[in-house]
């Protein structure tokens, strides 16, 4: 029941207020056609990480786990001509993929996809010393997620927003003695934050055609 009402709001929020979906329909299908796992954002979150990235008026933006590009196409369109979108993504097919995706839509001058292990590529742009970014969404391996939050902060500066996906896995983060290491990566994550004087964070818990889960945003304090 509840499961088959958030699917009809879902489709009621995107259908009234969401045209964009449409435009964006056929990545959703070349990476279902590529065999990519279902497994991004829905229309109203990645039309939600566009509004933020237009609210916050980000110019440089990272995302950590590109899968197919669904994602990093809804922030993309978010940009200035002059932004810039890098994107990390571990697996090579995934990566082919969004690669191909990124210039079907016309924004690979905009997109920079690094292909490889996201660690290693935030420890190349830390010691790279390159610009801050302004927003950044954080979508990979949930293990990673204390590892990533400290480079993070490291690559921003105050005002800059951070988002992290998947942060309440249809509730099951509140298990202390989950012996699943994505909760377990979850927790440790919110650990991080609460003892983090730099950022100012909450977390939202979502329902809809992905089921139910959650978002953890944060600033990074002046
Ligand atoms: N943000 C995407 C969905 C990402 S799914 C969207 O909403 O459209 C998670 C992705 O993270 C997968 O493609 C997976 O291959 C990638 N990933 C997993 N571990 C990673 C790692 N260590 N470094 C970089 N990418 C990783
Ligand atoms: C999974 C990963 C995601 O980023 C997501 O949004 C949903 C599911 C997963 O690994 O199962
Ligand atoms: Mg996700």
């Amino acid at each position: 029941m509840s499961r088959i009402i958030w699917d009809a709001v879902d489709r009621y929020v995107v259908q009234s207020l969401v045209p964009e979906a449409d435009e964006l329909e056929w990545v959703v299908q070349s990476n279902a056609a590529a065999g990519l796992p279902a497994i991004d954002v829905s229309a109203a979150q990645g039309k939600l990480l566009n509004l933020l990235v237009r609210m916050i008026g980000a110019k440089r933006v990272l995302e950590i786990g590109t899968l197919g590009g669904y994602s990093a196409l809804w922030m993309a369109h978010a940009l200035p001509p002059d932004g810039r979108l890098i994107t990390l993504e571990a697996d090579a097919h995934h990566a082919a993929v969004a690669q191909s995706n990124f210039r079907r839509a016309g924004v690979d001058q905009l997109v920079e996809l690094c292909e490889g292990p996201a660690l290693d590529a935030l420890n190349r742009m830390i010691d790279g010393r390159q610009p801050p970014f302004n927003f950044v969404f954080v979508d990979a391996d949930k293990p990673s997620n204390p590892e990533y939050f400290s480079a993070c902060l490291k690559l921003t500066r105050p005002g800059s927003v951070i988002v992290f996906d998947n942060v309440v896995r249809d509730g099951k983060i509140v298990d202390a003695n989950s012996d699943d290491p994505r909760v377990h990566g979850v927790r440790k994550l919110f650990e991080a934050i609460a003892a983090e004087s730099r950022v100012s964070a909450t977390a939202l818990q979502t329902v809809g055609n992905k089921g139910y889960d959650g978002l953890l945003m944060m600033i990074v304090n002046s």
